[in-house]
C-alpha cells in the first residue's frame, strides 16, 4: 500500500477504457493518446461535448487526495432518462474566474458506475489553490476549489485541516459542513468515517418528523440501487456540498458506510440470507463509496486486491498523515468479554496494515505523524476498569499495546477519531489506571483528539461528566446537549499541534451559528496535552 503513495507513474486510477471511449467518440483519441496517462490531459478550454439527453448536475462537485502534483475531482451527471453513456468535460484553472486553465479533459460516465465522474488532474503546481468545475452541452456544474499538497521536501511553517466524522441525515442538519465550508484558512478536510448511515429513516432517534428530512430509500440499504440512492441522497444537501466545493476532501469510512459494527466477515446489522451474503454486500458497499468519493481508485479493494483504502499522504516535512481502514479488510468479529478482547489474535487492523503502519511512522521523515482514524484508540471506562464496548480499540487491546509500543519509540505522534459523536482530548497510554503514567506529566506515548458528529446523537453531557471521574487520560471531555455538534480544526507548526473545537448552536435548525470550544494541543517532542 505504502508503494502506491507515491507512484506517479500509474494511469491514475482513471478508467482508462471510458476516456480513450470518450476520446474517440470526440475523434480526439489519436492526437491525444501521444501524450502519455490515456491523453487524458488536454491544454485549453475543455472540448465540447454533448449528450443524446437532456442532463443536471444537482450533486454538486468534489475533489480529493491531494498529492504535490494531483489531485482527484469528482462530480455526477444526471440524465433526464437512462442512457448508455455521456461524455463529461472537465477543466482545472488557476483562477476563480476559470481564464487560466492548466488541465482538462473528457470522461465517459455510463449507469455501470451510477453516471458518476472521477478523474486526477495531473501536472499541477505543489501547494496551489485550484478551481474545477464540469460541463456537457450547456450545462455546466458547480464551480469546485481544491489544493494540492507541498512537496515533501518543503520546509512547512503551518498546516492547518478539518476533521469530522458521524453525519446523520435525518437527525439533524449538516450546519457543521457548513462551517467548514465557509472557512478560508484549511488546506484540507477529513471525515473519519460515518459519512451516510446505512438505517431507513425509523429508527429511534431518528427525527425526520421535525426537520423534513427523510431518508431515501425509506428503509435500510441493501442493494445496489439501495447504496447508490443514499450517497445520492447525502450529495443533495446544500451544506455538505459547500464543504466538498470548498476544500479537498481526504476520506475514510468506518461502520456505516457498509452497515452498523461491521467486520471483515460480517456485521451485527447483518443478517446472512435474509439481506443476501456479506461477501457481496460488503463488496456493493464499497463500489458505491468509490462511485461516490473523492478517493483515488487505486486504493479500492474491489479493483486492486493489494489496497485497502489505507493510504500516506505528505505534507511538506511537516506533517504525514496515516489514513486507516480498521473495518472491512483485516478487523476480528467485535469480543463479548475482556478475555476475549485481550486475544493477541484478534485484529482491528489487518496484520498487513499493522506492518505497514509502524513501518511507515517509523520511517517518516515529516515531524507530526497524524493518525487519521475511526473509533477511539483509548481506553473507554464507564466504571473503574470496565470498557464503554467491545467494538472500539478496547476490543482490540493486544494490537493495540503493539501500536503504543512503537508510538513510544516514535516522536509527535497525533491520533484523530470520529465515531462516538462525542469530543475527548485523550493522552494514549497503556494503562491508565497505572501511576506511572501522570496525566499531563508522564507515562503517554501520543495523543488523541476525538472529534463530535456532524449530527449523529452523542452521549449525553452528565454521562462524559461522570466518565472523566474514571478516565485519568481523558484531559477535556465535552458531551452532547444540542451544542456538542460540530468539527475540529487542527493547526500544526514545527512547534505545535494543536486542536480547536467548533461548535453548531443547532442541528435541529438550519442556524449556522457556531461558537468556539475548548483548544488543546501538544508540543512537538513532548508526548502530554496541553490546554491553549
Ligand atoms: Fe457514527
Amino acid at each position: 500500500m505504502g508503494k502506491a503513495r507515491r507512484n506517479r507513474s500509474q494511469a491514475s486510477g482513471l478508467d482508462r477504457r471510458s476516456v480513450l471511449k470518450g476520446l474517440a467518440t470526440l475523434g480526439a483519441a489519436p492526437a491525444l493518446s501521444a501524450c502519455g496517462e490515456a491523453g487524458r490531459q488536454l491544454s485549453g478550454p475543455a472540448p465540447q461535448v454533448d449528450a443524446d439527453v437532456a442532463v443536471s448536475f444537482i450533486h454538486g462537485v468534489a475533489s480529493g487526495d491531494p498529492w504535490d502534483d494531483s489531485v482527484v475531482l469528482w462530480t455526477r451527471i444526471t440524465p433526464a432518462e437512462d442512457t448508455d453513456e455521456i461524455p463529461v468535460a472537465w477543466e482545472i484553472a488557476r483562477d476563480e474566474a476559470m481564464t487560466d486553465i492548466v488541465g482538462s479533459g473528457v470522461f465517459v460516465t455510463d449507469a455501470g458506475r451510477d453516471y458518476t465522474v472521477k478523474v486526477v488532474a495531473t501536472q499541477l503546481e505543489p501547494w496551489t489553490r485550484y478551481w474545477y468545475r464540469f460541463r456537457c452541452g450547456e450545462v455546466v456544474s458547480m464551480l469546485g476549489r481544491t489544493k494540492t499538497a507541498p512537496r515533501a521536501e518543503l520546509a512547512l511553517d503551518q498546516l492547518r485541516f478539518a476533521f469530522s466524522s458521524c453525519a446523520w441525515y435525518s437527525m439533524g442538519y449538516f450546519n457543521a459542513y457548513r462551517g467548514i465550508a465557509e472557512r478560508d484558512d484549511l488546506d484540507v478536510v477529513f471525515t473519519l468515517g460515518d459519512y451516510i448511515y446505512e438505517y431507513g429513516g425509523d429508527e429511534l432517534l431518528s427525527t425526520p418528523f421535525a426537520l423534513g428530512r427523510y431518508m431515501a430509500p425509506g428503509h435500510e440499504i441493501v442493494s445496489l440501487q439501495d447504496y447508490r440512492t443514499r450517497h445520492a441522497l447525502y450529495k443533495t444537501d446544500p451544506d455538505l456540498q459547500a464543504a466538498h466545493a470548498a476544500h479537498p476532501w481526504i476520506c475514510t469510512w468506518d461502520d456505516h458506510e457498509s452497515t452498523n459494527n461491521s467486520y471483515a466477515d460480517g456485521a451485527d446489522n447483518h443478517t446472512e440470507g435474509e439481506e443476501g451474503s456479506w461477501t457481496e454486500r460488503k463488496r456493493t458497499a464499497m463500489q458505491v463509496y468509490f462511485e461516490w468519493l473523492p478517493v483515488r481508485e487505486e486504493y479500492n479493494p474491489n479493483t486492486h486486491p493489494d489496497a485497502f483504502l489505507y493510504r500516506r499522504l505528505q505534507y511538506g516535512d511537516l506533517v504525514e498523515f496515516f489514513v486507516l481502514e480498521s473495518r472491512l479488510e483485516g478487523r476480528s468479529v467485535q469480543a463479548e468479554n475482556a478475555e476475549e478482547a485481550a486475544d493477541p489474535q484478534r485484529y482491528m487492523i489487518s496484520p498487513q496494515q499493522e506492518q505497514w503502519l509502524i513501518g511507515g511512522m517509523r520511517e517518516s521523515t515529516a515531524r507530526w505523524k497524524v493518525v487519521a482514524q475511526q473509533t477511539m484508540m483509548s481506553q473507554l471506562f464507564i466504571a473503574p476498569g470496565v470498557p464503554y464496548g467491545y467494538d472500539a480499540w478496547d476490543g482490540y487491546v493486544a494490537q493495540r499495546n503493539r501500536l503504543f509500543e512503537a508510538f513510544a519509540e516514535i516522536d509527535d505522534v497525533v491520533v484523530i477519531t470520529g465515531d462516538i459523536h462525542t469530543s475527548f482530548c485523550n493522552e494514549l497510554t497503556v494503562d491508565p489506571r497505572d501511576m506511572a503514567y501522570q496525566p499531563g506529566v508522564s507515562g503517554s506515548v501520543g495523543v488523541e483528539f476525538v472529534c463530535p458528529s456532524i449530527s449523529s446523537q452523542g452521549l449525553p453531557l452528565v454521562v462524559v461528566n461522570v466518565l472523566q471521574l474514571y478516565n485519568r487520560h481523558m484531559r477535556q471531555a465535552v458531551g452532547d446537549l444540542e451544542i456538542g455538534h460540530g468539527y475540529v480544526v487542527m493547526t500544526a507548526t514545527p512547534q505545535r499541534c494543536e486542536a480547536a473545537y467548533r461548535y453548531m448552536v443547532s442541528v435541529r435548525t438550519p442556524l449556522k451559528l457556531e461558537l468556539p470550544g475548548p483548544v488543546w494541543g501538544v508540543n512537538s517532542g513532548e508526548k502530554t496535552l496541553t490546554r491553549s
